[in-house]
């Protein structure tokens, strides 16, 4: 990737102002500030939240300026309030929050003509700034999950994505061997992405496409919901106490399926790779299906590893930054594409739709690679290492781009569906 320079930071920043005012205009001031699910916050705390990290880390720490709003810390600081407590807390109202982020952002800016990008290693390639644009699009990636929970009329609108192909089934084979996960040199990566390391993962099958809807409801009628064979102890426990029988949002209408998006209610597509499971469904799915789930490893070395070169490619197509035709990113459309709608985003050993459409769970918990080193907080990676979370890659039709690459992680506990997380199963050499 280029060093990104000033222009191209500033259109980063727009871009994910525009999509922060699309989600947030796109409703009134009571669906801004009523919390739709316990599980996320009111749309009105991830603006101001997205503010206010702006103003910690461009306006004060970059630039060195006087606080603008110091006395509002505290409520937009994610690890003093839990989500289900937000909506009780004195928050800026819809008007107050969309003047506060404006004024925060026109100092930013300000910081950015004056700086000097290679002043120190917060700057250096614009790191903070990537940072922000990164931190405002995963809150616009949150805000998108929470008006896919909220009920009322569709207020959202994106066209269909582009078809599917059925020749696109099956297996690859990913030979043994060591290769380079992680990256030292892409500069808007994230602390938890680095350092790069050689790991050496012996040869594996991994499914060409995600699990699809059609697959998925084979599971379902196989009776794998009522079967504990399939389940981890803790998964079973957990689909017992919360009743999973369906992935989040699916309800039976007489034979069919359906599913409620963004306010529409839908028969589901079958060819559409399954959405809105957690971990511990996706456990089980796979060992119904004498699989299991990939590790983060083979993840990204199915992902990366060019057998051509050995080299590890930034995205699965090469180093190109994602198109329309390399995968469904951006919330450009409003679901995930069929199966097999991406060829040219394809990895060079045949595998497909790493990039966007779902999140993908993997079997490894969140740790921090060998020779991690916090940069530049310990809150955004290092105090969730160890703890009850597994790992998921690659992106979602709700991830932007600036959000997303071969090496980005997320994380989040199993038993959370109300992301956009599908999976892919894996299988040892028989
Ligand atoms: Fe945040």
């Amino acid at each position: 990737m280029t060093t990104p320079d000033k222009d191209l930071i500033a259109a980063e920043l727009d871009r994910a102002r525009a999509r922060t005012a699309l989600l947030t205009d796109a409703v009134d001031d009571d669906d801004l500030t009523r919390q739709h699910s316990t599980l996320m916050s009111p749309l009105v705390w991830d603006l101001a939240h997205v503010g206010n990290q702006e103003e910690l880390w461009l306006v004060r720490d970059v630039g060195g300026r006087q606080p603008i709003r110091q006395d509002i810390d505290h409520l937009y600081d994610a690890f003093k309030h839990a989500r289900r407590d937000r909506p009780t807390l004195p928050l800026l109202d819809p008007a107050e929050a969309r003047r506060y982020v404006a004024q925060v952002r026109d100092k930013a800016l300000d910081v950015l003509d004056r700086v000097r990008l290679d002043e120190r290693p917060l700057v250096a390639g614009g790191f903070a700034f990537g940072m922000i644009v990164q931190h405002e699009q995963q809150h616009d990636e949150t805000m998108l999950a929470t008006h896919q929970l909220r009920s009322g009329a569709p207020v959202l609108s994106a066209p269909p994505p582009p078809p599917g192909d059925r020749r696109v089934r099956g297996e690859a084979l990913i030979p043994g061997g060591p290769f380079t996960m992680g990256t030292d040199t892409d500069p808007w990566a994230l602390d938890n992405e680095r350092p790069a390391h050689v790991v050496d993962v012996p040869a594996f099958l991994i499914d060409v496409a995600p699990v699809s809807n059609a697959a998925y409801a084979a599971f379902i009628d196989a009776g794998g919901y009522d079967d504990p064979r399939f389940w981890s102890e803790r998964g079973w426990a957990h689909r017992q106490e919360a009743g999973l029988a369906a992935p989040m949002h699916w309800f039976r209408d007489g034979d069919s399926w359906m599913y409620r998006r963004f306010g529409h209610v839908e028969p589901v597509r079958m060819d559409e790779p399954v959405v809105h499971v957690c971990y511990f469904e996706a456990e089980a799915y796979a060992r119904w299906a004498g699989k299991r789930l990939p590790t983060e490893a083979e993840w990204e070395k199915a992902a990366r590893w060019d057998p051509a070169t050995g080299r590890s490619r930034r995205y699965p197509w090469g180093d190109e930054a994602p198109g329309p035709e390399h995968a469904n990113l951006g919330q450009r459309h409003l679901a995930p594409a069929p199966v097999g709608a991406y060829p040219a985003g394809a990895s060079p050993l045949g595998v497909h739709q790493l990039i966007g459409d779902v999140w993908e769970w993997t079997s490894t918990g969140w740790h921090g690679y060998p020779g991690f080193r916090v940069f530049p907080y310990a809150e955004y990676s290092e105090v969730f290492f160890g703890g009850d979370y597994r790992v998921l890659r690659g992106g979602s039709f709700g991830t932007d781009p600036a959000a997303c690459r071969g090496t980005f992680r997320n994380w989040d506990h199993p038993i959370r569906r109300q992301i956009f997380s599908g999976f892919r199963c894996a299988r040892d050499l028989p």
